[in-house]
């Protein structure tokens, strides 16, 4: 919404920004200026400083800067208009209204909302009632609170046309019921029924707390699993954080916003104790999304399944916040391994394995860098120089300079450790290995045939058990993409089966990926581990021990990896230290020692 000229200068100048940043931050005056601790980042000396007259503040320390409305609006975490209604009506003033359009739009919201909140009443009634026993049953199941029932204020939407009929009687139009997406009007002219019918209700606010749709979820299986109310004047899917309303305050006490995938996640977290999660509706991350979470802190945690699908959404948020980087403001990636969403974790292993999972999260760097490097063959000066073009891609989607440059130089750093391993010298179509390096033959001494690589029993125990069941290769995507088989076998028929998987969407099931597998791999390359597999009887294995079998084989060869990898970065770190690679080098033994931790525990 736009507001006439002047009506910000007059705001301005009535309130007095020494007075709004002084609630905040406790001020001292020093001749015309006034300074503090800044409340934007950590610091034990002042750098803050607030000009009364010229109306702005500034921090020379992280460089915030800005006039008293985007001060309201960083420090509370408010858009632009709340910002501007806030200080209104601390100063008197009365908000315009732009235009008559926009007056009846926003009256026209208004009762919306009206018979959205109405609707959010009568579900909550619902539940409580004789017919919503089944439901309440249901929440009490799922080990919900009365508290967090009411905090979250779930309901019952009864079956039947028993909401239409309900506010239908209290005066309300159908039509407008229609609008706010509460009811849907068949094309066909039958009658207007319920949207919501027989579930367990999530209303949906804004981030005011403002009910603006709702989640339902059908009591026990079924399909579809939750229904979301269709987008409406007030209510656009993409834009919206479920749960933001309760976790705002929390979020901006701690200075941390977790993002999980599911209504039920959000509620979990918050009846543990975690009060600030928040939840897409199941849809991927939007830069609405994006800009809603850094109000609240600079680097929200994305928490996502450790699945391939759940790293797939990992990395697809990374490059849609890239162009939004800013100094300070990033984001950072959880990942729970073992299949179990937030809410299933805490109930199993209680609210510290939740606190675990976060406290191990990503930085964005290194998420980025694995997308750029995992599993990829940088043997050759050329597919060295790809992963350089690559990365300068990658780095030239962040708009702002600064990070762009630490960018450049952070994954100009990782590919210098990563091209440092050795690597066999190239012998030639054949004939015998020539050293890399050093003295010629003797003339007429005996050239040595290069030693044959000792083939590696449980690479080829992993190739076998993935002709068994291919499927297994997308479960453990990450991770076989990271990892180099040196058995050369071995290593074409996975690369086979990682490329002719590369394009299969998230939601396919085992069935399509056999089917797509047998009919774009060669059956040369899968034959020999077919009758491996034979041999070790793998395939008379059941399917449970069959997933534990290649579970453990991926971490052995994933072990084997890191290890190979930190010694790479400490050989670099001989060469040249630095920063980027000492951390890269923490993050690898942490990586290490969780590993073996999960080992150790199974
Ligand atoms: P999940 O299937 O992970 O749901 O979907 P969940 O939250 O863990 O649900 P429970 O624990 O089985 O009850 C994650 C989110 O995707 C959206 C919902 O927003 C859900 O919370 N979703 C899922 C739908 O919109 N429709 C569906 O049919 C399924
Ligand atoms: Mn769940």
């Amino acid at each position: 919404m736009s507001l006439p000229r002047g009506f910000l200068d007059e705001l301005r100048t009535r309130v007095s920004i020494v007075d709004v940043v002084g609630k905040k931050v406790r001020l001292i005056r020093k001749g015309h200026e006034y300074s503090g601790l800044c409340p934007f980042h950590n610091e034990k000396t002042p750098s803050f400083t607030v000009s009364a007259d010229k109306g702005f503040y500034h921090c020379f320390g992280c460089g915030a800067h800005g006039d008293v409305l985007s001060f309201e609006m960083q420090a509370n975490g408010l858009s632009f208009m709340e910002a501007v209604e806030r200080l209104a009506s601390q100063a008197g003033l009365e908000v315009p209204q732009a235009t008559p359009e926009e007056a009846a739009r926003s009256k026209r919201a208004a009762t919306v909302l009206e018979a959205l909140e109405a609707a959010c009443r009568f579900y909550e009634q619902r539940l409580r009632l004789p017919e919503g026993r089944e439901a309440l049953a249901y929440a009490e199941r799922r080990a919900l609170s009365e508290e967090t029932i009411s905090r979250f204020r779930l309901g019952y939407a009864p079956t039947g046309n028993a909401l239409k009929a309900a506010l239908t009687r209290d005066g309300m139009d159908e039509a407008l019921l229609v609008e706010a997406g509460l009811v849907g009007r068949p094309d066909d002219g039958r009658t207007p029924y319920d949207i919501l019918r027989g579930r367990l209700i999530f209303p949906i606010t804004d981030r005011r707390g403002r009910v603006i749709a709702f989640g339902g979820r059908i009591l026990g299986d079924g399909q579809p699993k939750y229904l979301n109310s269709p987008d409406s004047p007030v209510f656009h899917k993409g834009q919206v954080l479920y749960g933001l309303a309760q976790a705002r305050a929390a979020a901006m006490e701690r200075g941390r916003v977790v993002v999980v995938e599911g209504y039920m996640d959000v509620i979990a977290m918050s009846q543990a104790g975690l009060a600030e999660a928040v939840a897409p509706l199941g849809t991927a991350l939007t830069e609405g999304h994006l800009s809603e979470l850094w109000k609240l802190a600079d680097e929200p945690i994305l928490c996502f399944d450790g699945d391939a699908a759940g790293q797939r959404a990992a990395r697809r948020a990374a490059e849609r916040a890239l162009p939004e980087l800013k100094p300070g403001r990033s984001l950072r990636f959880a990942a729970i391994v073992g299949g179990k969403d937030p809410d299933e974790l805490i109930k199993a292993q209680g609210v510290g394995a939740m606190e675990a999972v976060l406290a191990d999260a990503r930085p964005l760097a290194d998420v980025l860098w694995e997308m750029l490097a995992g599993g990829r063959d940088v043997s050759t000066p050329e597919r060295r120089a790809a992963l350089e073009r690559d990365a300068a891609e990658l780095c030239g989607r962040i708009k702002d300079e600064s990070v762009k440059g630490h960018y450049q130089r952070e994954l100009k750093d990782r590919a210098f450790a990563l091209f440092r391993p050795p690597r066999p010298a190239w012998t030639g179509p054949k004939g015998p290995k020539r050293p890399w390096r050093g003295a010629p033959p003797e003339p007429g001494a005996v050239a040595t045939p290069p030693p044959a690589r000792p083939r590696d029993a449980n690479e080829l125990q992993l190739a076998a058990a993935l002709a068994v069941r291919p499927v297994y290769a997308l479960k453990h995507l990450e991770t076989l993409f990271r990892v180099r088989l040196a058995d050369e076998g071995a290593r074409a028929y996975l690369d086979a089966v990682l490329a002719a998987l590369a394009d299969v969407t998230e939601d396919a099931d085992d069935a399509t990926l056999a089917a797509l597998l047998a009919a774009r791999l060669p059956e040369a390359l899968r034959a020999p581990h077919a009758e491996h597999a034979e041999r070790l009887r793998l395939d008379t294995l059941d399917p449970f021990a069959l997933d534990a079998r290649i579970a453990d084989l991926v971490a052995t060869l994933k072990d084997k990896a890191l290890v190979e990898e930190i010694a790479a970065v400490q050989a670099a770190m001989e060469r040249e230290f630095s920063d980027a690679l000492w951390m890269r080098l923490r993050a690898l033994r942490q990586e290490r020692e969780r590993l073996r931790g999960l080992d150790g525990e199974a």
